[in-house]
């Protein structure tokens, strides 16, 4: 069900993002501060050029996706966890986690880290629930303002 994205790909990755991003943050975040689209055809595809994208299909849909980068000093960071609005609480989105880990361990990551809006809550939980801690915050204020980290380790079987 998780597959290593293509260009092919594209489309529909920015649907799941956009429609997702609008459903969860237009309500929470401030009008001069929402993006929307959160994300364009052209930032995705540089994006792609970057990070490592998966996605979960649904009877050959894309429903969910994910990206890994990978930074200097074994570090990795977790981007575009997104999951289409009908799809989300079914455990897609910590499927797509658990395999960015497993794909970081492979590559010998030691350190994951993501920014998350700390206004949303189910976002903070979610990531909590897979073990990440805040640590720090960003000066994107009424953006992805809080900093979580996670140490991965190699015994853990995910
Ligand atoms: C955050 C997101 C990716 C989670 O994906 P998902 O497939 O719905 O998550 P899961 O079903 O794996 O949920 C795992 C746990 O996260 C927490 N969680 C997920 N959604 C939640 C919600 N709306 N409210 C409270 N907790 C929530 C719960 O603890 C949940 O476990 P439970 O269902 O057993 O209670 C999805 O809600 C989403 O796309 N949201 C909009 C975009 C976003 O905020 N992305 C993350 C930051 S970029």
């Amino acid at each position: 069900m998780i597959e290593k994205a293509s260009l092919d790909d594209i489309e529909e990755i920015l649907f799941v993002i956009n429609t997702s991003n609008r459903e969860a943050y237009r309500d929470i975040i401030p009008r001069e501060h929402f993006k929307e689209p959160v994300v364009s055809a052209e930032e995705l595809l540089q994006d792609f050029g970057r990070m490592r994208f998966y996605v979960y299909r649904v009877e050959g849909r894309i429903v969910g996706v994910a990206a890994l980068q990978v930074e200097k000093g074994k570090l990795g960071r977790l981007r575009w966890v997104y999951v289409l609005p009908e799809y989300q609480r079914r455990g897609i989105g910590t499927s797509l986690v658990r395999h960015l880990e497993r794909e970081a361990r492979k590559l010998g990551l030691e350190k994951l880290w993501l920014t998350v809006v700390g206004g949303a809550r189910w976002a903070v939980n979610f990531y909590r629930k897979l073990g990440y801690e805040p640590t720090g915050r960003t000066e994107r204020h009424w953006s992805f303002d809080l900093i979580m980290e996670k140490k991965l380790k190699n015994r853990e079987k995910l």
